[in-house]
């Protein structure tokens, strides 16, 4: 059986998902109406599996229990969204800024510092205040958000680098690291290259 690392805090994080989500949601039908464009293409979220997180406890040399689990480390809760086009991204980023039902505990621009791999995102922790008690006992109760926004070709890029991580004993693994790498270039090139038809179209307008 499974042990639960979030204790008696589990059954409150699919509301508290839920609830940013519908954030996320309404502000994409607010630039849909204004502009007739979305902001974002998809999102995704997922509340990280008991294994997974414990596993990441005694990797980070934390103990393994709830306070590690919702304090320490702030990624039980994971929202991905997806954009055709980096301006959307910085705009998203501009409006959780302006939010103020959401404080941002930490900004990771792999967008414009790239990592050495080719990986690109935009990554934030968000933190919210919650209807329900947290695990340092505050009420209303605090509860962190790990937020990923990329762009589809970002998003393509790293589902297919993530599979060589829990891939073993990979054959060519230098060779793939490199075309991994090439196309992370390319793929950069391509959506600068977007961005500029985009920009190009609504000029004519
Ligand atoms: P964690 O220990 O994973 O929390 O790392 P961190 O605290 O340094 O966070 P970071 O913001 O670098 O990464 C968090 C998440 O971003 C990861 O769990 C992945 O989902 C994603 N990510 C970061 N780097 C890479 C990468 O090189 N490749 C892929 N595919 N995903 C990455
Ligand atoms: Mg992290």
């Amino acid at each position: 059986m499974e042990e639960n690392i979030y204790g008696k805090y589990e059954e409150y994080l699919p509301y508290i998902m839920e609830g940013i989500v519908k954030t996320f949601n309404s502000y994409n039908d607010e630039c849909y109406k204004k502009t007739g464009d979305k902001i974002y293409e998809h999102l995704t979220s997922r509340i990280k599996s008991h294994e997974s997180m414990r596993e990441k406890c005694v990797r980070k040399g934390l103990p393994v229990n709830e306070k590690s689990a919702l304090y320490d480390l702030k990624d039980a809760i994971g929202i991905r969204i997806v954009c055709a086009f980096i301006d959307d991204i910085y705009k998203i980023v501009d409006y959780i800024e302006q939010s103020k039902d959401i404080n941002i505990v930490e900004k990771k621009d792999y967008i414009k510092h790239a990592k050495p791999n080719g990986y690109r995102s935009y990554h934030m922790i968000l933190e919210i205040v919650s209807e329900f008690e947290d695990v340092l006992g505050n009420f209303p109760g605090h509860y962190f958000v790990e937020l990923q926004i990329r762009t589809i070709a970002m998003d393509s890029w790293a589902s297919l680098e993530h599979q060589l991580k829990y891939k073993k004993n990979i054959k060519n693994q230098d060779l793939i690291v490199a075309e991994l790498k090439r196309c992370a270039d390319e793929m950069t090139s391509c959506d600068v290259s977007m961005q500029t038809i985009r920009d190009l179209i609504r000029d004519g307008d």
